[in-house]
């Protein structure tokens, strides 16, 4: 039967009011604007912020603003290829199964898929998602950080997941998780180093901490740790962020999907979207781990960013609890004008939230070193958008307001597991699937609200202001600027771009499209330069269909934050999805990473047919489709976009 391996939760039964019934005019506030740039890269030991370092050569474009869109457009595409606009190059690393370059660990793809678990934990995961680029040596060689999303059990076995095993489960989970690889420009192409003394593959068994306060907590005791204070692996890592301090954050998206269920299950389990019987990954059949009622707890003990040092291979990733628990898309950090962190956090699921964390303490000087703990420590909110314009960010504190034990709240630990819980009974506004968010250079912070088909209708929450369709296929990407500084409680909002088909049969899947049109946003990104990138996923299951019959392919637009228009720059081929894009400190080489080529609509490939869809990237008559990592460069050495 088919699955949806990838399915967003709907689990949001609150009765929060709709914007119409809880805005509050008294919170009106005068936008002061002019907030200053994001972090610089003064703090970090690597040039950690793409774009900060200065650009040279091409000179002329400099740092601006509001940069310009300088390439030629690409035409929607149904192609099994990479189209870049003319002028440019692209070239394909670091696909699935490949090594990562760990010394001694040199296994080879073996097209037939009939690589090992062990030899797995060696090479590249699959579905390619959140990617950055930390220099090591200017704009020429630096480690490339990268989730792994999800997997295709249908393409990562031989025989699919026909005979079962623990063996199968066990290279499923070491499929998952983050890779960190050196690159280095050769000739003008990029390759992989190994082996190099950075290469490092983190699994869903990978040994991690919990920290923040939810460390030690009763609710995520475990036989198997019965401290509550360290967790094996990561799973479902999807968007990415990295922080002024040199690190790499992860955040774990749809995870309950792991999880199996009982018959009966808890209000928290049912608030979390748990299955009874999991929805298909089943781990849970050789890893009593991912049994929900053999291990109740373990379920909460995912749902976080984590926090990776990619330059120290030896150091041991952080659960960071106090940013709270969601289905987390990614996680954006700004900076304070008295140098806080602010992380920004969109919950991937029908209805759920956008959340921002303020840390405590200011960022240290000295690199990740000197800041090993700051992410434990601060205050989570989660946003409410009124319909006047503007918003507020409600705290999720113990003990402030309706978060008590009264209401289920013990202590900080419980309010940061049960966050979707806290957010509803603050009554914060649910969202049309929040994705990626980043932060411009005027302070205006984005959010693609992807798609949401539940919304209206019967018993579904009702349009607000802030996700106003009903029916919403097609997706829009929401803005808003902070009172004074990013650590502000207020703020005032619009709509950057309603994604669409101006000649779609439904008035309301229409958009107001400057430029070309994309449907379904997801990445997005604003590079050194100021451009912002807009990567788009229409679910395999709608591509070509209805709504989205005349978007062709997922693809990545450049757009102007200051007039709105959009450019598409990258079309992918059949069946992937655009997401995770970075580029080297100089702004002329883009890495950008091409999930799931030939994805069927139920996410499961038929074994026996791997290239009934795609056959990219490598095109062998006995090989399968596998997400890489495609390499971009102008021509004439330029900056990408101009
Ligand atoms: Fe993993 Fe919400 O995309
Ligand atoms: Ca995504
Ligand atoms: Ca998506
Ligand atoms: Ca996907």
């Amino acid at each position: 039967m088919a699955k949806d391996f990838s399915l967003m939760e709907d689990s949001n039964r609150s009765s929060n009011p709709s914007i119409h019934d809880v805005s509050d005019p008294s919170r009106r506030q005068v936008l002061r604007g002019g907030l200053g740039a994001l972090a610089s890269s003064f703090l970090a030991p690597l040039s950690a912020i793409g774009g900060a370092a200065a650009l040279t050569g091409c000179a002329s474009l400099g740092m601006s603003p509001a940069a310009k869109i300088g390439f030629k457009s690409v035409a929607i595409s149904t192609a099994d290829r990479i189209t870049v606009p003319e002028g440019y190059m692209a070239h394909v690393i670091a696909a699935w199964g490949e090594p990562v370059g760990i010394a001694g660990q040199n296994n080879q793809f073996k097209e037939d898929a009939s690589n090992t678990a062990a030899e797995q934990e060696t090479q590249m995961g699959m579905h390619h998602d959140g990617i950055h680029f930390y220099a090591l040596d200017g704009s020429k060689r630096g480690l490339l950080a990268m989730n792994h999303e999800y997997v295709d059990h249908g393409l990562l076995f031989k025989d699919g997941a026909a005979n079962w095993s623990a063996e199968k489960v066990r290279k499923s989970q070491a499929a998952h998780g983050v890779s960190v690889i050196e690159v280095q420009e050769k000739g003008g192409k990029w390759e992989v180093v190994n082996p190099s003394k950075y290469a490092r593959r983190i699994t869903t068994n990978t040994r991690m901490a919990l920290g923040g306060p939810v460390a030690g907590h009763a609710m995520v005791k475990t036989a198997a740790d019965p401290e509550g204070k360290v967790v094996l692996g990561t799973l479902n890592n999807c968007a990415s962020g990295i922080t002024p301090w040199g690190t790499y954050l992860t955040s774990e998206e749809n995870f309950i999907n792991y999880f199996s269920g009982g018959d009966k299950l808890s209000e928290h389990e049912r608030r979390w979207g748990l299955k009874k019987g999991g929805v298909g990954y089943r781990w849970h059949e050789h890893d009593a781990r991912f049994d929900a009622t053999q291990n109740p707890n373990e379920p909460n003990r995912f749902g976080w960013i984590v926090e990776i040092d990619p330059q120290n291979p030896n150091a041991t990733p952080v659960k960071r609890t106090a940013m709270g628990r969601g289905a987390h898309e990614g996680a954006t950090v700004a900076v304070t004008k008295d140098n806080r962190a602010v992380v920004y956090m969109g919950e991937d699921a029908r209805f759920e939230y956008i959340y921002k964390f303020v840390s405590r303490d200011a960022i240290k000087p000295g690199g990740a070193a000197a800041n090993t703990t700051l992410l434990d420590h601060g205050t989570l909110y989660v946003a409410k958008f009124n319909a006047d314009g503007k918003g507020q960010w409600l705290a999720l504190t113990h003990g402030q307001g309706p978060l008590t034990a009264a209401n289920g709240f013990a202590d900080q630990g419980e309010v940061l597991i049960k966050a979707r819980q806290a957010s509803d009974i603050l009554g914060a506004t649910k969202m049309d699937r929040p994705e990626w968010i980043d932060v411009d250079k005027q302070g205006w912070v984005y959010a693609t609200l992807t798609n949401n088909s539940n919304r209206g209708g019967n018993k579904r929450p009702a349009v607000d202001a802030a996700n106003p369709r009903a029916n919403n296929t097609q997706g829009n990407i929401i803005r808003w600027k902070e009172d004074v500084d990013f650590h502000a409680t207020t703020f005032a909002w619009n709509q950057f771009i309603m994604a669409g088909d101006p000649s779609a049969d439904r008035a309301d899947a229409k958009g107001n499209i400057k430029g070309d049109i994309f449907s379904c946003p997801d990445g997005l990104w604003v590079d050194g330069r100021g451009l912002m990138w807009i990567q788009t996923d229409m679910s395999t299951s709608n591509m070509g269909k209805g709504d989205l019959k005349n978007f062709g392919n997922n693809m990545m637009l450049a757009a102007d934050v200051q007039t709105g228009e959009t450019r598409r720059f990258l079309v992918g081929p059949v069946g992937s999805e655009v997401t995770g894009v970075t580029e080297t400190p100089d702004g002329k080489t883009m890495f950008v990473n091409i999930q799931h080529p030939g994805e069927t609509p139920s996410e499961q490939t038929n074994p026996a047919n791997p290239r009934a869809i795609s056959n990219w990237p490598d095109q062998k008559p006995t090989g399968r489709p596998r997400s890489a990592t495609v390499v971009i460069r102008k021509l004439d050495g330029c900056i990408i976009g101009t």
